[in-house]
């Protein structure tokens, strides 16, 4: 029996156990999912006891993502593109390898969308959410990828990732002109937070409108998006396909996409 578990603190709302659980029984699977609430300074411990332990690996959620860059032996390509890892696999020689789903988390739903070779993509935010979102971005070959900040010295940042244009908030309309792609990464527009008050009328027609916020799962960003008639991609989808990709490397099945929509409403329960 294979065993797995979600590494955070605080970790008592992650949804990752309801996530994998589901998708263990649907398949039929033998496995376990928990969540290990782990502080900060006692990740490196954690970190090297987890070989040792029954566990074949752990996602890995905040505080820890960039942190526990420091305690794996190897990192993927993208995971070191991202400079931020996501999920833990202990290899057969008892290493860690660190991952990055969160990537192909937000780029699977886009790709099976359209193909945005050439397009513009704006990121609102450059937090640590925004880091694996610049790496999928620039995964779809884009012509160029925007962020919009209050900061733009963290904006600028992100240039390590891929190649990005920063803007301040006064030149939002500017940015979002003919913009294929908008990501919403910052936590505006989450229940108890500023709302997100901006005007979508200047993406491209047909835009994809992605909020990686979901509480609440329908934001007014995406309420006026879909009343517009664009396309668009709220948080739990990215939430799903990170957990997809991870749930292959701990227990050697892909999870059946077919059932997303029970999935949706058991998270949403
Ligand atoms: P996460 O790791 O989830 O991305 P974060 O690192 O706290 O969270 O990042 C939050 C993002 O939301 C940041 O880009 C932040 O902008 P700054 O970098 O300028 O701080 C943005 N953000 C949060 N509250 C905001 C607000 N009231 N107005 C504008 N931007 C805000």
């Amino acid at each position: 029996m294979k065993r797995a578990a979600v590494i955070g603190y605080p970790i008592a709302h992650s949804k990752s156990p309801r996530i994998h659980g589901f998708w263990l029984q649907q398949l039929g699977l033998a496995g376990s999912y928990d969540a290990i609430e782990v502080l900060p300074e006692n990740l490196r411990r954690f970190c090297a006891e987890l070989p040792s332990s029954r566990l074949a690996g752990v996602n890995v959620t905040l505080p820890h993502k960039i942190a526990v860059a420091q305690h794996v032996a190897a990192m993927t390509p993208l995971a070191a593109q991202v400079g931020a890892v996501n999920t833990v696999i202990v290899q057969a020689d008892g290493s860690l390898l660190g991952h990055n789903t969160d990537v192909g988390g937000f780029a699977q739903p886009l790709t099976k969308m359209d193909d945005f070779t050439g397009k513009k993509a704006v990121v609102l935010g450059a937090g640590g959410a925004a880091r694996a979102i610049v790496a999928g971005l620039a995964s779809l070959g884009l012509g160029s990828i925007h962020i919009v900040n209050r900061s733009l010295d963290k904006a600028a940042e992100l240039g390590e990732i891929a190649p990005v244009s920063v803007q301040d908030w006064h030149s939002v309309d500017a940015a979002l002109e003919g913009a294929a792609i908008l990501v919403n990464t910052t936590s505006l527009g989450m229940t108890g937070q500023p709302p997100l008050d901006i005007n979508l009328s200047p993406l491209a027609t047909g835009a994809v409108v992605n909020d990686i916020v979901y509480a609440p799962l329908e934001t007014a960003l995406l309420a006026q998006a879909r009343q517009r008639g664009l396309r668009t991609i709220d948080g739990l989808d990215m939430l799903i396909g990170q957990a997809a990709e991870a749930f292959e490397l701990f227990f050697g099945a892909a999870p059946d996409r077919a059932e997303d929509a029970t999935l949706r409403a058991l998270l949403g329960s």
